[in-house]
């Protein structure tokens, strides 16, 4: 089990007992999943934040810590005779807690008695919103809050000060995601040379996929590897790739402490773009690299988002797509049609970092709220830029017939978009092109080398084979 030093588990599980003034912090570890009978289970993912503060990886353990009296605890049963004969030697729970810095542990059916003792005490017993069934029903049954209302009763001064303390990266954290971003790049550049006439997206899926766990660790999120970019998150692998075809790979990998990689790129299937397809392009990247110099503590990221919207609308606009006043295009939403997604996330033990504590809270602050406009709504992450904050940087341009359809015919800012030469494009499919940023003192930097995204340096990968 690979783990950052006992002391960082340490510095942060203080800091979060700094923040939080009373009461019991109570975390639940996953458990595993089958997929269609018991014995037979998904590949077990820990719970980010139970990796975060106390960093062991494996089933069924849980932990509190408890503010009033400052003590920490950790909860799980030992592997049996039985476990050991069908899973190997297995560390005891003692072990992996002394590498983190927990000295207390216990047999799991005392997390029930300790749950139970500080509600009797009068504290109040804080956790943040579960996402699997079996932890709703565990804190169901640990604090008797009727299931239904366990996700609503979950505790926003944690999540608050969960978010707080995992927004801002520790050096150690951004060695990880550095050092893992080579499978990140590894994968992107074999998708790209694997975009030939007559392959399919489920080979290339494959060894993307192989490579990630070659490199550590499973993907980070279901892989996208579709002809059909225009599809968000297409999570189909039917097609077959012809000379022609725009290849748009999302995929990224999680490092053996499970931090995240997310990377796209689009390729032209053997390795020649179009002129319209570079010319598209070629917005897409410039969208990019404004997005990229613009991120700088301080800045608001909605602000690096409308930068990137007002680069798609302009390019547009030069192409003939769209026309009207660009700032007044994107303040209206218009540019919508084409990029209906937003500029970027955060990144770290979760690809949408942190989403399960609830995506808004993460993205948005008392400074800024969240937009419901079309598009300007799905931007994850839009509160100011601080150093050691970690994002995605990811435009796109998109030709998605059915919203095409639907805009036209109700004729939906016909000021900004020019229908008629829309129209011409509804067979184009879609580009994204994204990197992973780190929030430097002052200015951002990407992770990692740069996957290759010059038009002209994605095609020579394309015929280096
Ligand atoms: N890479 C998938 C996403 O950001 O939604
Ligand atoms: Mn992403």
């Amino acid at each position: 089990m690979k783990l950052f030093s006992k002391e960082t588990y340490q510095h942060r599980r203080n800091r979060l007992k700094s923040d939080m003034e009373s009461g019991l912090l109570l975390f639940v570890g996953n458990t595993e999943a089958p997929f269609n009978y018991p014995d037979n289970t998904y590949s077990f993912r820990q719970d980010s934040t139970f990796l975060y503060l106390f960093g062991i990886d494996r089933p069924d353990i849980a932990g509190i810590i408890d503010i009033d009296n400052n003590t920490e605890m950790l909860f799980g049963n030992d592997a049996t005779m039985d476990d050991i004969i069908w899973m190997g030697p297995q560390p005891t729970l003692r072990e992996q807690a002394e590498m983190v810095g927990v000295t207390s542990v216990q047999p799991m059916d005392k997390l029930d008695i300790a749950v139970q003792q500080a509600m009797a005490r009068g504290q109040k017993v804080h956790f943040v919103p579960p996402y699997r069934a079996e932890t709703v029903i565990r804190i169901a049954a640990l604090t008797g809050i009727r299931p239904a209302e366990v996700a609503a009763s979950a505790s926003r001064r944690l999540i608050d000060a969960m978010i707080a303390l995992r927004s801002v990266k520790e050096p150690c954290e951004i060695d990880e995601l550095e050092q893992h971003m080579a499978v990140g790049y590894a994968m992107h550049t074999v998708a790209m040379t694997m975009a030939q006439d007559g392959a399919t997206e489920r080979e290339i899926r494959a060894r993307l996929e192989a490579i990630s766990l070659a490199g550590g660790g499973a993907v980070s999120f279901p892989t996208i590897c579709s002809i059909h970019g225009e599809t968000l998150h297409n999570h189909h692998y039917r097609n077959t790739l012809r000379t022609g075809d725009l290849l748009l790979v999302d995929a990224g990998s999680e490092s053996p402490l499970h931090y995240a990689t997310d990377h796209t790129r689009t390729t032209p299937v053997g390795g020649t773009f179009s002129t319209r397809q570079r010319e598209i392009y070629q917005i897409v990247l410039d969208a990019n690299n404004v997005a990229c110099q613009a991120s700088r503590p301080g800045v608001f990221y909605r602000d690096v988002h409308f930068a990137a919207a007002r680069t798609i609308a302009q390019g547009l606009k030069d192409l003939g797509l769209m026309k009207g006043d660009v700032d007044e295009a994107v303040r209206a939403g218009a540019h919508a049609l084409f990029f209906p997604h937003g500029i970027g996330h955060m990144l770290g033990l979760d690809v949408h970092d942190m989403e399960n504590y609830n995506d808004t809270l993460v993205g948005y602050d008392a400074e800024i709220e969240r937009s419901s406009q079309f598009g300007l709504a799905a931007l994850r992450l839009g509160r100011r830029l601080k150093p050691g904050f970690v994002v995605t940087d990811e435009p796109g341009i998109y030709f998605i017939p059915a919203l095409i359809d639907k805009w036209k015919s109700e004729k939906l800012f016909a000021d900004f978009i020019c229908y008629d030469k829309v129209d011409a494009y509804r067979d184009f499919g879609g580009i994204r092109l994204e990197d992973d940023l780190l929030i430097t003192h002052d200015g951002a930097r990407i992770l990692g080398s740069r996957i290759p995204i010059e038009p002209d340096e994605v095609e020579t990968t394309v015929r280096e084979i």
